[in-house]
């Protein structure tokens, strides 16, 4: 008999049936599976209920930044209609100013003392300005109500240059600063509005004559992309400090310097050169070094699109140098 035999048969495992052993170790597995399944649930269930509360979290977010965007732009109405008034009332009190002090200037009423002829023209200069600025002003309100209308032509490039010369002619009594127009570069005629790319090199060219105490103011144009244009503006002034260079094409932004003191204005050339611009197509932008001084752009469409299908001129990829502070990254 060998120890086998000595087995009896039931006492035997069935080589299909597991041991008891094996059973109960199995059985903990699964045991310890569904645990670890459950806690797992559990942490799902706990997420997804995070996930949904902040989900509320943000879609109450975004109704209150909707409700907080309605307010913005009701309040940029109400400050554009404002503007637009404001500046439309003081006109007619203004164009009388101006309208006596030049009667008294003629003379038409009798002569003046060289000291009431000074203190005249001390009213015909302030009217001056102050009518600048109320037409700063209007534009301004107009531009951000959307109701200024662009007028495109084809119009040459050498008539609106001449046509800058002439006007700044009157006002070069700095005999230490020349102003310098440049024969465009590649291309002869624009289709734009003739005006409104006026306008604002008419603001680039008066604060380079206003900053550049000595030295040259530089206008030129040039073709850098076969679609666009751009003109410059460069001066030898003083120069706008980097920390400023962030805000110089916001509305009201003036920097302190002793010449900033010496002449007035309102802050508003600028911003209003900018919002023009992009009404235009474009964007505009500066580099400036202090006591070295500054490059104001404008880059243009030279064919001026359609609203519909035109977004701003395409920008060069590298124009963000760290000087250089473009119009849509700095201003408001
Ligand atoms: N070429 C420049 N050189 C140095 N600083 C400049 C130059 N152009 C503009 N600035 C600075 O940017 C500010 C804003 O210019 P902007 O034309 O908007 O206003 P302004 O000339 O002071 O007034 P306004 O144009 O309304 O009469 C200026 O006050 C000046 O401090
Ligand atoms: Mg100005």
């Amino acid at each position: 008999m060998t120890a086998q035999d000595a087995i009896p048969d039931h006492a035997m495992p069935h080589p299909s049936e597991p041991s008891p052993t094996a059973t109960s170790d199995a059985s903990d597995d699964v045991a310890a599976l569904r645990a670890a399944l459950e806690a797992r649930t559990q942490e799902v269930e706990a997420l997804r209920a995070e996930i949904e509360e902040t989900n509320r979290g943000v879609v109450a977010l975004y109704s209150e930044l909707d409700i907080q965007a309605e307010k913005l732009r009701h309040a940029t109405e109400l400050k554009s209609r404002f503007l637009a008034y404001m500046s439309h009332e003081f006109r007619t009190p203004i164009v009388a100013i101006q309208s006596i002090t030049r009667l008294l200037m003629d003379r038409v009423d009798g002569p003046l003392t060289p000291e009431q002829e000074k203190q005249v023209g001390f009213v015909r200069d302030t009217a001056a300005e102050f009518s600048e600025m109320v037409n700063d002003l209007l534009d301004l309100a107009r531009l951000e109500a959307g109701r200024v209308e662009v007028s495109p032509a084809w119009f040459d490039m050498v008539a609106l240059f001449d046509a800058l010369r002439g006007m700044f002619k009157p006002v070069l009594t700095n005999p230490d600063v020349s102003l310098i127009f440049e024969e465009p570069h590649g291309v002869s005629k624009l289709f734009s509005d003739n005006r409104k790319v006026s306008q604002i090199l008419r603001n680039y060219i008066s604060n380079a004559l206003k900053f550049t105490p000595s030295g040259e103011v530089r206008v030129s144009a040039t073709c850098d992309t076969p679609d666009t244009i751009t003109f410059s503006v460069r001066d030898t002034g003083i120069g706008i400090p980097p920390a400023s260079h962030g805000e110089v094409f916001q509305d009201f932004v003036q920097i302190d310097s002793p010449l900033q003191r010496r002449y007035r204005g309102s802050g508003l050339g600028l911003a209003l050169s900018k919002r023009l611009a992009e009404l235009l197509g474009g964007y505009v932008g500066f580099e400036s070094e202090v006591g070295v001084g500054s490059r104001f752009y404008v880059t243009l469409p030279t064919t001026y699109p359609s609203q519909a299908t035109a977004p701003n001129a395409s920008r060069p990829a590298a124009s963000a140098a760290p000087a250089t502070g473009s119009g849509d990254d700095h201003a408001g």
